[in-house]
């Protein structure tokens, strides 16, 4: 069984996007923006925002975190979300989801510039990765797009199952396998709560991604024998972070499975920097 390190894959992006980052400040260009914005205090919210925050900066990325209370209003924070999409010295501009539930997450992602949108969730961007044209895509799907290509394993022509329908996750990363793309162009199935059987879906797939929540649910009765796992679950327990996939129950059964933590999570860091140098890159 093989294990996807995400950490390795995502180190190796990161020394990428530095040395494109080094090459062109030493040619007097500033340095690239990133603004993230975050309502609240949600705990987990504030380890990613941090994270972001810090890696970032490794890069000689010029990272600002906005930390707003609880109480702001819809109509403040689309007033911080106008200011950074006309600030000159900002590249990438990120709203930490989820938001409070005064505040309409679709309307403050639709006030993200497009060329800023880093996250890849503005209906832009959303629409041109349906049309299969260039533009910012979502970060996890990309991540997990990267990860299989760094340890040469192609869904092209095999059976991919997506468990979670998100618009962060599931949805999009339906759509990215099935692009005629060298790792893609999967025949893809997207399952979700109301999927009738779904252990049998599963069981049929070569490629089995999970976005689901639920702490270690797929275990053997869910997985072909010799599949690629994809665990995108991150699952707080008493045990700790743990993923949507039964590893333990799994080791001798898949060819290869992502850990949780240390799999998806460190890629999906790796493309919001890699969508900020993108962004820098084109808009600067
Ligand atoms: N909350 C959970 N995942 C994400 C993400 O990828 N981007 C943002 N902005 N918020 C999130």
């Amino acid at each position: 069984m093989l294990l996807l390190d995400g950490r390795i894959c995502a180190q190796e992006c990161k020394k990428k996007l530095k040395e494109r980052v080094l090459a062109d400040t030493a040619l007097g260009f500033r340095p690239p923006g990133l603004a993230v914005i975050m309502v609240g205090d949600d705990p987990a919210s504030a380890i990613y925002v941090r994270n972001k925050e810090k890696e970032a900066s490794l890069l000689g990325i010029s990272a600002q975190t906005c930390h707003l209370p609880r109480a702001t209003t819809e109509q403040e924070l689309l007033a911080h979300i106008h200011e950074f999409n006309a600030a000159s010295d900002i590249d990438g501009i990120l709203v930490q989801l989820p938001l409070p539930p005064h505040i309409s997450a679709s309307s403050c992602l639709l006030a993200i510039s497009p060329d800023k949108d880093v996250d890849g969730f503005h209906p832009n961007n959303a629409g041109r990765m349906t049309l299969g044209l260039p533009g910012l895509r979502p970060c996890t799907p990309q991540g997990i797009v990267e990860l299989l290509s760094f340890y040469h394993l192609s869904p092209a022509g095999k059976k991919a199952v997506v468990v979670g329908r998100s618009n962060i996750v599931g949805k999009p990363l339906a759509i990215m396998l099935a692009e005629p793309l060298e790792y893609a162009n999967a025949t893809v199935t997207l399952c979700h709560s109301k999927t009738a059987n779904l252990a049998k879906e599963c069981r049929s797939a070569d490629f089995l991604f999970l976005s689901v929540g639920s702490p270690r649910m797929f275990g053997r009765d869910y997985v072909k024998e010799g599949a690629v796992v994809i665990d995108v679950g991150i699952n707080r327990t008493k045990e700790g972070i743990v993923g949507d996939a039964d590893r333990a129950a799994l080791e001798d059964r898949v060819l290869a499975i992502t850990p949780v933590p240390g799999g998806v999570g460190p890629m999906t860091i790796a493309m919001l920097l890699k969508n900020t140098v993108k962004a820098w890159e084109q808009n600067r």
